[in-house]
């Protein structure tokens, strides 16, 4: 299915043009939110997401942010820098891929049970796309969790990211979902649990009836 537009050009524009697998080629190993939001997220994760799940973390790094006593089927993982990824204690197995080159995943559908992207997607230019594609792959029922703060690289960030507000973010995800399709209406969970507000769009892939 061709997803829906959610953005114009405009709003898909980044401050820096450059190439984004330049900007990612040095590994960081930093945490982009602060500790009160990482365990609220372990938190939220360890709700939602079953022992014996099969989950994709997609755009991520050397962190997943998942619950230590959760025994996962089996952890997938995407990012754009191998050494950070391969760091990651929690992937079984990982994939390189620019989303903003190529928004397709290497994943057969309804082969996933969960899909997280934690404090990323402000820097997805075709969101649609790669919702739609996470649609694709999630298994009916599955779980989409999308996380995020008020903190980014702003020189990566799309520009309808960076104009918006806290709410408006969690709207853009929102219609990102709907434009995507084969997602019921979300939870939004607005908290503050230390500095870094917490947000997060919980997302479950429509059941076949
Ligand atoms: C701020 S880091 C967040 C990493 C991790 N999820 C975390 O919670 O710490 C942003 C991540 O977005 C991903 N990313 C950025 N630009 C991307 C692009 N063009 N295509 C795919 N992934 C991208 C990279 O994996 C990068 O590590």
């Amino acid at each position: 299915m061709v997803p829906e537009r959610v953005l114009d050009a405009a709003a898909r524009e980044k401050i820096d043009t450059d190439d984004d697998a330049r900007f990612y080629s040095q590994p960081r190993f930093v945490q982009h939110v602060d500790e009160a939001f990482r365990e609220r997220l372990a938190d939220l994760y360890a709700e939602s997401l079953p022992a014996g799940t099969t989950v994709l973390d997609l755009m991520s790094s050397h962190v997943s942010h998942f619950p230590e006593d959760v025994e996962f089927e089996r952890v997938l993982g995407h990012g754009m820098n191998g050494e950070e990824l391969g760091a990651n204690p929690y992937l079984d197995e990982f994939f390189t891929r620019d989303l903003n080159r190529k928004a397709t995943l290497p994943v057969e559908d309804d082969a996933l049970d969960a899909v997280t992207i934690a404090a990323s997607i402000q820097y997805l230019q075709y969101p649609e796309r790669v919702v739609a594609e996470i649609a694709r792959a999630l298994r009916p029922g599955g779980v989409l969790i999308v996380s995020f703060s008020n903190r980014c690289f702003p020189t990566k960030a799309i520009r309808a990211w960076r104009e918006a507000t806290m709410d408006e973010r969690a709207a853009l995800v929102e219609r990102y979902l709907r434009a995507a399709g084969g997602f019921d209406s979300p939870e939004v969970v607005r908290e503050q649990p230390g500095t870094d507000p917490f947000y997060a769009v919980v997302a479950r892939t429509r059941s076949i009836a």
